[in-house]
């Protein structure tokens, strides 16, 4: 089990020694000072500050509308709540469209404090991933079911189902990885294409979705608390942990979810696509 307590500032390197050793992380999503605090004091390895914040917060149906400003907003308070967990930043829509708009985009949310920031996209992105890694920005590569391209993939539904799909994501990711991606997140992905992807790649896989195999996992932090808004439909691979809190409330509840992520409780075969 790792413990963040006794584990000091989370770096790339502390989820490198976790993967090797065969133990698991936990990351949340967290938007505000407050409740990066309470989550990074709570056993999570990592924070994300998910442009699901435009569904979550805003109140929109998609990610789309998020903009650079809104994440350079957010990334700023939770940076002030953080207590040493490592923070992931989401590059919104439209601001890594080219090499030079993603090295931008990218600096202003390191500049607040972003530890990492997180792409959506497969092997189209090496070039932007490579750029970033060599100027010290560490990458995040989000593949599988990807928010930011709904439209066109005509839904939220799991990616990778078919062989040919299943392939050329395995083969895309190790492009990633090769152009220097530090981590990879899987969504909602079959349970045996998120174990392949995670044996295959010498980076740490964090997974949604994506079964109990990968070395990391992350949800909305909303889904989790079971307060997901009730425009949105809530997926299958969302577990409320309110009910486990070991103190009756939130804070109880992010421990119970990092303690059933680091002893491999969750997900459970309920929770993931075969
Ligand atoms: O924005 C977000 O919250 C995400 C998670 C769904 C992984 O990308």
């Amino acid at each position: 089990m790792s413990s963040q307590s006794t584990r000091g500032p989370i770096s790339i390197n502390t989820l490198n020694t976790i993967k090797r050793r065969g133990e698991k992380f936990a990351a949340l999503t967290a938007y505000d000072a407050l409740f990066a605090n309470l989550i990074s004091t709570s056993g999570i390895e990592v924070i994300l500050v998910g442009d699901s914040l435009g569904m979550v917060l805003q109140g929109h149906d998609s990610t789309l509308p998020v903009t650079l400003d809104d994440m350079v907003y957010h990334m700023n308070t939770v940076r002030r709540g953080n207590q040493g967990s490592l923070i992931m930043a989401d590059l919104p829509f439209m601001s890594y469209a080219s090499e030079n708009q993603s090295l931008e985009s990218a600096a202003a949310l390191m500049r607040c404090g972003a530890h990492m920031v997180k792409l959506e996209g497969g092997a189209w992105l090496a070039a932007s991933t490579r750029l970033l890694f060599e100027r010290g920005i560490p990458v995040c590569a989000h593949m599988g079911l990807t928010p930011q391209a709904i439209n066109r993939l005509g839904g939220y539904r799991v990616q990778g189902r078919n062989p040919d799909q299943a392939t050329a994501m395995i083969e895309e990711a190790k492009i990633l990885q090769d152009a220097g991606a530090s981590i990879l997140l899987l969504e909602c992905v079959p349970t045996n294409l998120g174990k392949e992807i995670t044996e295959t790649l010498d980076v740490p896989v964090i997974g949604i979705g994506a079964g109990p195999h990968t070395d990391g996992q992350i949800m909305v932090m909303h889904d989790m608390l079971g307060i997901t808004p009730t425009s949105i439909r809530v997926p299958k691979f969302v577990k409320n942990f309110m009910p486990e809190s070991t103190d009756g409330g939130i804070k109880g509840a992010f421990e119970a979810y990092a303690l059933a992520v680091h002893e491999n409780r969750f997900p459970g075969p309920e929770h993931s696509f075969k």
